[in-house]
């Protein structure tokens, strides 16, 4: 058994940009230590999900925060990675659609709907891998391990659009849009080990977060 795992490894959270890789890291990482990963965009996710099915007006906080609190919404750590419930429908599926992506900035942009956000996370039981945007330096300044991976936009671009390159100057502007609109949200923990991972593949990038975990990756 690892040193970490034996010790119970508490909150480790992994923030930065998107598609930085941190949630397929945080993943990993989470296996690794045989606890559950939750990813927290999931909570902003749901909520954009239902408020604009609400047809609520997305710069309002509180017509969005109406629309929550006219709902049961359950975020389900789990082994294999984490799933939303609403009213005690599994919703899971719907959060990664055109739709919440292009709308969910302007839904987490809410001081109201980060604190929706916040409370749910902090209720669930440790221990936990989780990854976001300011997961160390506001929701779990206490968390015992923080991590902060980036790389360049031309980067994250590629690994999302994978061979086809014809898309690739597109993707990269999307990225930079995205940046700039999370970019308030964007705040790296003072005591976060930050990783620019641009000549990094993804088990280069485990390797280095379990061994700052003092753990090996095959346990
Ligand atoms: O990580 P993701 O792509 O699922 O996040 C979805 C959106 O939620 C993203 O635009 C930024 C926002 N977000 C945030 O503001 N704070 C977090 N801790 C996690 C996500």
């Amino acid at each position: 058994m690892s040193e970490v795992r034996a010790r119970d490894p508490g909150v480790v959270t992994f923030d930065g940009p998107a598609a930085s890789g941190k949630s397929t890291v945080a993943e990993r990482v989470a296996a690794v230590l045989g606890v559950p990963c939750v990813s927290s965009g999931l909570l902003y996710r749901v909520a954009t999900l239902l408020a604009t099915g609400a047809g609520a007006a997305l710069d309002d906080a509180d017509a969005v925060l109406s629309v929550l609190d006219a709902h049961a919404v359950e975020l389900r750590p789990g082994l294999g990675g984490d799933a939303v419930r609403v009213d005690g429908d599994d919703v899971t599926a719907a959060l990664h659609s055109d739709a919440v992506d292009a709308a969910v900035s302007r839904v987490a942009a809410h001081p109201a709907v980060r604190a929706w956000v916040d409370a749910r996370l902090r209720e669930m039981p440790r221990p936990f891998v989780i990854d976001g945007r300011d997961m160390g330096s506001v929701v779990f300044p206490d968390a015992a391990h923080k991590f902060y991976l980036t790389a360049a936009p031309e980067v994250r671009a590629a690994r999302r659009v994978g061979e086809r390159a014809a898309d690739l100057a597109d993707v990269a502007d999307a990225i930079r849009r995205r940046d700039a609109l999370d970019a308030r949200q964007l705040a790296p923990a003072p005591d976060a080990q930050h990783l620019d991972t641009s000549a990094l593949d993804l088990d280069q990038v485990v390797e280095w977060v379990l061994g700052r975990l003092s753990v090996a990756a095959t346990p």
